[in-house]
């Protein structure tokens, strides 16, 4: 029988702290929230939560986080933090940095890695995972459950309307012509957890700026022509044509009507490219 992740993962960490306290269960609700009750009991910075498959699985925006497959990615990792360090505005962003580095570093030939504003993973324009970060305040502190999902070794997606804007590593390295051993879950997932340990604290303690230049460097938006989701910043009706000119210091998109005109921020919304 093949080891589970957990013990998998301890033959190839190459952490100070992350990952290095672990628990993997076959099956669970949201990964997220067995780390929020576990960060409630007192666990630290750093530990990890992963699972085989979610019955629930969250995204952004309320939005359901198909969990169906065991040789895909569930994860979700622990940041417990005082007062003093940078707010929760950006982490999210300094997560998805963290991981599409990872990603593109060990995977430089299979594709464009980019990053959708502000978290989305996309290889070749399609998405190939996400990020939810989610906090709360408990004794004085934030406990933040750092959640991210990644298809992996999927060959396929159930939904036809998301296998059009969603793929895998497994189905792009068939397009090229290889296949992935089983293995690549943990050496993946090792690598994942080695950047954010160095990214994620650089953000917490020096904020957006010190991590602006290189997640410019990946946003697929910037210059682009979007529509929002909702409501335009400046009241116009969701679906309004903006222009997303740059990211603002806390890492908001920074986006205008037309050039010249007044730029806007915005924060939480879902954007989509008018040309892909
Ligand atoms: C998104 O793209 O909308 C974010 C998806 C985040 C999914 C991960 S899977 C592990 C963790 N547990 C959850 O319920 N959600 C996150």
């Amino acid at each position: 029988m093949s080891k589970s992740l957990d013990a998998q993962l301890i033959d190839c960490l190459q952490t100070k702290v992350w990952g290095r306290v672990h628990r993997h269960v076959p099956v669970t609700d949201s990964t997220n929230d067995d780390l929020a009750r576990w960060m409630e009991q007192g666990t630290k910075t750093g530990s990890l939560v992963t699972a085989d498959r979610q019955r629930r699985g969250r995204g952004r925006l309320g939005r359901h986080w198909d969990s169906s497959a065991a040789q895909d990615l569930y994860a979700s990792v622990a940041l417990v933090h005082g007062p003093g360090v940078a707010g929760m505005g950006a982490l999210g962003l300094a997560v998805g940095l963290g991981l599409i580095q990872a990603l593109e570093g060990q995977f430089p030939e299979l594709g464009t890695w980019r990053l959708k504003w502000p978290n989305d993973l996309l290889l070749d324009g399609k998405k190939i995972g996400g990020v939810l970060c989610e906090a709360r305040w408990s004794r004085g502190e934030a406990q933040v459950a750092c959640g991210f999902g990644l298809n992996l070794l999927r060959n396929r997606f159930e939904d036809p309307g998301v296998a059009q804007r969603a793929t895998s590593l497994a189905l792009v390295a068939q397009e090229r012509g290889k296949t992935l051993p089983a293995r690549v879950r943990v050496e993946v997932l090792a690598q994942l957890l080695l950047n954010l340990e160095q990214t994620v604290p650089r953000y917490l303690s020096g904020g957006f700026g010190v991590i602006a230049s290189a997640y410019r460097g990946y946003c697929r938006e910037l210059g682009r022509a979007v529509r929002l989701s909702g409501q335009g910043p400046d009241g116009s009706p969701p679906g309004t044509v903006f222009q997303a000119i740059d990211l603002d210091e806390d890492g908001a998109l920074l986006v205008q009507r037309a050039r010249g005109q007044r730029a806007w921020r915005v924060q939480s919304d879902d954007v989509w490219l008018v040309a892909p």
